[in-house]
Order: C-alpha cells, then structure tokens, then sequence
C-alpha cells in the first residue's frame, strides 16, 4: 500500500523517482508526487492525482534538476486522492519534504496541538502532520536533522515507511519504518530506498532490509543505521537474487496474464529441489529444524488474507487428508483482534504472497507471545512475515505485480501440499508408496497446466457472453470450495461484477433464490467423491433457468449435458485438483475484465501489498 521512493547519487533523480514509481505503482496508484531538491537546496514538488503517467505527463519540460529526491504513487487512507493530499507533504515553514506508507493513528492530536501553534495545514493526510512534527521539533530542539526525525516517531503511534528531505541538509536522507516495508539499495556511490526492491535491481543487487523500528540515514554518501531508541546497528548487505525480466512484462499485454501463464513454471519452481519422486522423497530444507513440532501438532492454525486465505482453506483439506491434523483456518484481521485459545503444542502457519500483510504480521506476533511455533510461506524472500516466523516455505513463483494474486496462489497450494505430505509421511499418516504416488502427480500438474492453458481462446469467447453479466455465482465442493471462492474474487476484483463464491451444497440455504435466467452460474464440477451431488445441484440451477459455466473433467458427458458452456481440465487426484480449476477461473476474470474495459492490473481501489489495518 503506497509506494516509497528516493534517490541520492551522482545521476538526475526525477527520471529515476519516476521509473521507479512506474515499478511500484501497483502498490498504490490514485495519485503520485516527487520532490527533488537541487543543488542550491531548494526542493520543488510536483504532485498530480491519477497515476505516475498522468504526474509524467504533468511536470512535462519543467526544470527537475538535482541529485537527491523522493517520491510516492499513493493508496489513500486519510484524505482523498487529489493533487492536495498527494504526497510529499512539506512541513510548515517548508523546510522538510517526506513521503509516507502506513497511518498515523495520533495524528489528529498532534495536528491540533500544531495548529493551536499556528500551524496552517494544505492537505487532509496524516503524513503532513507528521512532516510538521518533525520540522517543528528541528527547528525548536536545535537537535540534528535525524534526531529530530527519531523524536518525532517517539511520539507517533501507527506504521509507518518514511523517507525525508531537509532543505538544511546538504546529501542527507533519513528514513525509518514500523510496520511498513523499507529497502536501502546500495548503489557505486549512490543509494536507493525503496517500499519494495523492483526499482532498486536496474541499478543494484546490493540491499539492506530496514527492521522495524530502524532508522537508516544516508549523509554524505554514507549510510548508517540505527533504530528508533537511539541504539547503533550494523549495516547488513544482502544480495537480491530476483533478475529485472522477472518484473517486465515480457510481451504480454499485462502482467496478470504473463503472470498465469507463467504458472506452468511456477508450480514447478515451488517445487524445485523438494520434490523427488523418482525416489519417493521430499525435502524442506526451511522446516527441518521444526519437523518434530509440525509432526507433533496438536493443531495447525493457518492465517493469512484474502487470495491467501483461499489457498489456506485448501491446506485445511491437504493437512487433514495427508496428516490427520485438526486445522483451523482465520483471516488474521479476525484472529488477531479475538483473544483466540493457543497452545504451545499449536502450529501457525501464515500464508502471505508480500510477506508485508499488517493484519497477517499482527496475527503471527500474537500467536508468537502465547507460544505457538509460526511458520510462514511467503513468495517475497526476506519479506517481514518471512522474517518474523520461526522458520518457513518460500513458494518461490517470482515476483507477483499483477494486483490480482494468481500464480502466488499456485504456488502456496503446491508448497501447502508439500508440506502436509511431509509431515503426513513423518507421522506415519501415509505410507512410502502414498507418499511416492502423491508426489508422482503433483509432479504431474505443470504440463497439465500448460494443456489448459492452450485453451485460452476457448475461454475467452465464453467471457464474451458474460461479460455484461451483473452477477455470478461459482459454486464448488469439497477442495473445489476455495476454489469457488478464489474464482469469485478474482471475478470482482478486476471486472467489478458482483460475484459470489459458495459451497456447492449450501446454494439451498439462500444463494437460490437469486438464480434466474440473468444468472451466469459457474459450477467446478470435475470427477472426485461429490461429482454426483455436484451433478445434483447443476439440475438444480438449471431447473431455475440458471446459465450454467461448468469445468469438468476431460470427456465428462453428464455435466456437459446440463450446462451451457463447458470448460474441460485434465483428470487428477481431488487433492491436486485446485491446481488446474483455478486457471481456467483466472482466465476467464481475465477475458471479462479486459472486455468491459478493466484497467486487470490496477484494479480500482485496491492495493497489492496492504501494510495497513
Ligand atoms: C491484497 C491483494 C491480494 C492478496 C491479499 C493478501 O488484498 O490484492 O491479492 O491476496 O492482499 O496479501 P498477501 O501478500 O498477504 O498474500
């Protein structure tokens, strides 16, 4: 949520900022701003509401000189998205310039004590309040520039990833975070800051991940760190190991279709160096150290958000059939604010494609203190949830930009797979041969993805009769029931049709009364232990005029003669089956959305990363 970036070197820092947020921009993208100060200290601001092309095309041939600047493409919490409440605010007497993701929850206390100073305030955004706490306190402390930043976050509640200019301050950044992402890029002489790394790999490898609470302060060309408390750490330098193709397009018109049809690779990247089943053996090499508390479980909490969540519910089925473990599955919104019942003997695995969730942090924190053991699966290697879990699974699909999750959710059901047949055959739940066999078709799952695929243009004429529908229903059971329910939000969060997800058998309890022939029902009714009563239900929609979609096995006659429209996947195990039926559900949110016009990779009012509650 919003996107950081800023730049000190030797190189013009308005083409940068503005590349950089182009690459972040699906983090936030309802206004963008830049200010840059030049080199007789005077910083300018160039703000506009829209997206980064629409601040582009807006600053045009003004004069943008200088080497230091920051920048941010916002998702609005406080204030809406206008060129006034854009960021970088400036603080009262126009000293300090600074960009900020997350909120300040005590900002309307600190903005009335200003104001009862004289304070006058441009914008309605809580960043802007604190640009005016920090340069008030420079300004009347006589403390340094970074001092003055550090006792000003002593005083803020919230989260928060900053990063400030001060006219007074020659070459100095300083920037701190709480609860939201912060990367420092160590450039040749020159430095980056980042929410995220895909606007620092062009120009380095070289990284340090900011810690909650740490305060990075780049002066002269130097780069120091330390947190908060006023306490010194050591710089620590990683190397990023993603590659600047994995975040272009690559000649697909978007993201979000490069991004699905990559998952023929994906699956089997989550794979890699895990799965043997020639020889029958998994490895993971992330949980080893905490296999005797995953096998001995009492019970495994999984908690995460959104698409996560779906992928979490089926890692409830995968665990209960391979491992005989009890699973609860929670929205960690909901899970951290209950006072919830955990045991020591309890294992929280946290699923989150960021790694950068607030409510999924907050939820693994918790869960933390009472005890329990967290493992996380994450996509963005050294993420904050990777960081704050005792040990976990990358799922290791490459960096995800499309705002709709697709090849993420993949790749945690085959990682969630992996893990319940690991633990289920160190429980002694499956045999050697069970284990052997099931890992034999998980293998198995990315050619037949590909075979889907190649349906694409099926399934894109399907689209082109719905896609002036108002609602649709997607029904599943069993495994098939996520399923539903991912297919559904992938539906509304890029076409903006309502659309509900249910399971199959519950359509009876209400979601009944809504079918009639205006309603496009999309059934995942492929072979597994419920297909009959699936076929029951189907009668049922179609009874009611419904408009039945149907995904159904290869050469399935009964359910292709009951729906309308038939999407066919290849037959596998029930369990690994979620892995081919969400792909034709993605494609087809895809096709709908890009028919009505739908910007599919920046849905409106949606984020990529939500660092906020
Ligand atoms: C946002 C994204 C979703 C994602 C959810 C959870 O809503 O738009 O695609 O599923 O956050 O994010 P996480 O990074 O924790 O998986």
């Amino acid at each position: 949520m919003c996107g950081i970036v800023a730049y000190m070197g030797d190189r013009q820092a308005a083409p940068l900022l503005i590349k950089g947020l182009k690459r972040l921009e699906y983090r936030g993208y309802d206004s963008a701003g830049i200010a840059i100060m030049n080199d007789e200290q005077q910083i300018t601001a160039y703000k506009k509401a829209g997206k980064v092309a629409d601040l582009e095309a807006n600053i045009g041939d003004q004069d943008t000189q200088g080497h230091l600047g920051i920048g941010h493409t916002r998702w609005a919490t406080h204030g809406e998205p206008n060129d006034r409440n854009a960021h970088p605010h400036f603080g009262h007497n126009g000293l300090l310039a600074l960009v900020h993701n997350g909120i300040i929850e005590n900002y309307q206390t600190i903005k009335t004590q200003l104001q009862n100073k004289g304070h006058q305030f441009l914008s309605d955004t809580d960043t802007e309040v604190l640009t005016h706490l920090i340069e008030y306190i420079y300004t009347e402390q006589q403390v340094s520039f970074e001092e003055a930043v550090r006792l000003a976050l002593n005083e803020v509640h919230g989260a928060y990833a900053i990063v400030v200019l001060s006219k007074k301050d020659k070459d100095t950044l300083v920037a701190a975070r709480k609860g939201s992402p912060l990367v420092v890029g160590v450039g040749n002489n020159e430095f980056f800051l980042a929410s995220d790394a895909s606007p620092i790999i062009e120009h380095t490898k070289s990284v340090v991940y900011l810690n909650d609470g740490e305060m990075a302060c780049i002066r002269d060309r130097k780069l120091s760190i330390q947190t908060i408390h006023n306490e010194k750490k050591d710089v620590k330098i990683h190397q990023l190991e993603m590659e600047l193709e994995a975040i272009e397009k690559g000649g697909f018109e978007h993201f979000m279709l490069k991004e699905i049809w990559e998952q023929p690779r994906s699956i089997a990247d989550s794979m890699r160096g895990r799965v043997r089943s020639d020889i029958g053996k998994i490895q993971m090499g992330g949980l080893l150290e905490y296999q005797f508390k995953l096998v001995n479980a009492r019970r495994i909490l999984i908690i995460g958000c959104g698409t996560s969540w779906h992928a979490g519910l089926i890692g409830e089925y995968l665990f209960e059939e391979f491992a005989r473990t009890p699973v609860e599955v929670e929205y960690a919104s909901e899970f951290r604010y209950r006072d919830p019942v955990i045991y020591p003997e309890d294992v929280v695995i946290a699923i989150s494609q960021s790694g950068e969730t607030a409510d999924t942090l907050a939820a693994i924190e918790m869960a933390k203190e009472k005890g329990a053991t967290i493992l996380g699966v994450c996509n963005v290697i050294g993420s904050s949830i990777a960081r704050a879990t005792h040990a976990g699974a990358y799922t290791h699909a490459g960096p995800e930009i499309g705002v709709a999750s697709t090849k993420a959710f993949t790749a945690q059901v085959t990682v969630l797979a992996q893990m319940a047949l690991w633990t289920g055959y160190r429980k002694g739940a499956i045999s050697r041969t069970q284990l052997q066999n099931n890992l034999v078709e998980l293998e198995s799952i990315p050619p037949l993805v590909e075979k889907i695929l190649q349906t694409e243009a099926h399934i894109r004429d399907i689209a082109a009769k719905f896609c002036d529908a108002r609602n649709f229903l997607y029904l599943g059971r069993g495994y098939q029931f996520p399923v539903a329910l991912e297919g559904a939000l992938k539906l509304k969060e890029i076409s903006y049709i309502h659309a509900e997800g249910y399971p199959a058998a519950e359509m009876k309890h209400g979601p009944i009364a809504l079918i009639d022939e205006e309603m496009p029902v999309v059934f995942i009714a492929t072979q597994n232990a419920q297909y009959e009563k699936v076929i029951s239900n189907m009668q049922e929609v179609k009874s009611r005029k419904g408009v039945i979609i149907a995904l159904v096995t290869e050469g399935d006659v009964q359910a292709a003669e009951i729906a309308n429209y038939v999407i066919e996947v290849p037959p596998v195990q029930e369990a690994f089956a979620p892995l081919l039926t969400s792909i034709p559900l993605q494609l087809l949110a895809y096709h709908i959305a890009i028919l009505r016009g739908c910007n599919v990779d920046q849905p409106r009012n949606l984020a990529k990363s939500v660092t906020v509650e």
